[in-house]
């Protein structure tokens, strides 16, 4: 194959993927989200480095379904809201991408509420959410 054709690959690639995850519904899971906030160090995963943190402050605690036993340290997912119990509480259309540094069961800061799929930061829960809410409900999908 020329080198041309290869280069337009690598950018159709990316958007292959991401219509594959959000048009086709039966590869996502449908779960819950509370949010935690500062402090967040230590983590079950990376303890105190404070480079674990995405610069978009987009990451996550899972919850006992997702954990692992750990290996879900590092794992990025795809997040959108989909209801919550107030109407109006998701920022429709919104996904987030956040990845896994901690265990919601240990996690230094308490979730919102105990038991959901993922607990989201602060600033990830609100960027998909009225931030006022306690939990919602969401889709998400392992991504890479
Ligand atoms: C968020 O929810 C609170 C409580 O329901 C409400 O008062 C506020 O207007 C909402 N904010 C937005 C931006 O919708």
């Amino acid at each position: 194959m020329a080198m041309g054709h290869l280069q337009h690959l690598q950018f159709f690639i990316p958007f292959f993927l991401l219509f594959t995850i959000f048009l086709h519904p039966s590869h996502a899971e449908v779960g819950t989200s509370a949010q935690y906030s500062p402090p967040f160090l230590p983590t079950a995963c990376y303890g105190y480095d404070s480079g674990q943190f995405p610069s978009s402050n987009l990451f996550a605690a899972a919850g006992d379904g997702i954990w692992d036993n750990g290996a879900a340290c590092g794992r990025q997912y795809l997040v959108k809201c989909i209801s919550a119990t107030e109407p109006g509480t998701c920022v429709v259309g919104q996904v987030i991408q956040v990845r896994i540094v901690d265990f919601a069961l240990t996690s230094v800061s308490p979730p919102s509420l105990e038991g959901t799929t993922m607990v989201l930061s602060d600033t990830a829960f609100g960027t998909i959410a009225n931030s006022t809410a306690k939990s919602i409900n969401i889709e998400f999908q392992q991504y890479v």
